[in-house]
């Protein structure tokens, strides 16, 4: 398979201080409060890369010693859009970077027989064409659920798409490049494969599960 890292619009956030992190997830002994913990720092981690491009304006601010032209972000506030379950997990890590940001939710389900996903719940803050959107899911297996999930944001309008996952799967990720060639997406690290029910191999298991205490 071609090198995925390699292209434009995927990044791979290599840091060592995720790669710690994501080490500690992989654990089976980790248990759930530490789970959920460290999904939440590393989607601010990851945040704090994937959200360098933001548009920021100068406004004048008088500092205690002058006034003075100085950077805010600018334009209308993010939308962090979670895929429920496990995308959730990562929404305060982006929040404690973005507190004013708008909070969407997509609903979808893997059918655990075909692994295809269904959807059953899509909210997304108004209006979703002029904000930045940053999709969450720490799994990106098959691909299937981000690529519903941000087909469901074009139709309603959305725009600039920023897709964070924790580990992707290369098929995953491949299949993501490909429906979605205009998305930026982020991923903490690229795993070997999918096994036979779809899973990542090494992975970290089943996220929703591992983050909510399920199972
Ligand atoms: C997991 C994960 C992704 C999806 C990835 O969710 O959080 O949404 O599977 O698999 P895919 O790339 O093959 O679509 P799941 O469907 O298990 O739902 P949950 O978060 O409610 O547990
Ligand atoms: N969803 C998960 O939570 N884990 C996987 O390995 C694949 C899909």
């Amino acid at each position: 398979m071609e090198d995925l890292s390699k292209l434009e619009n995927v990044t791979i956030l290599d840091h060592p201080l995720i790669q710690h992190k994501i080490s500690r997830l992989r654990d089976k002994s980790t248990g759930t409060a530490e789970f959920r913990k460290l999904v939440n720092e590393i989607a601010m981690l990851m945040g704090y890369e994937a959200l360098r491009d933001l548009e920021t304006e100068n406004v004048e601010i008088e500092t205690p010693i002058e006034k003075t032209m100085a950077p805010v972000l600018a334009g209308k506030k993010q939308a962090v859009v979670p895929i429920l379950r496990a995308g959730l997990g990562m929404t305060d890590g982006i929040l404690s970077l973005l507190p004013a940001a708008k909070v969407g939710h997509i609903g979808l389900y893997r059918d655990e027989e075909t692994h295809k996903p269904h959807a059953y719940y899509c909210k997304l803050p108004e209006p979703i064409s002029l904000r930045t959107i940053i999709v969450t899911d720490p799994m990106l297996a098959t691909g299937g659920s981000a690529i519903d999930a941000i087909n469901f944001i074009k139709e309603k309008g959305g725009k600039k798409i920023k897709f964070m996952c924790i580990i992707a799967a290369p098929e995953g990720l491949k299949a993501l490049c490909e429906a979605h060639p205009d998305i930026q997406i982020y991923v903490g690290h690229v795993d070997r494969q999918l096994n036979e029910n779809a899973y990542i191999c090494p992975g970290l298991g089943d996220a929703g599960d591992r983050i909510f205490g399920t199972k």
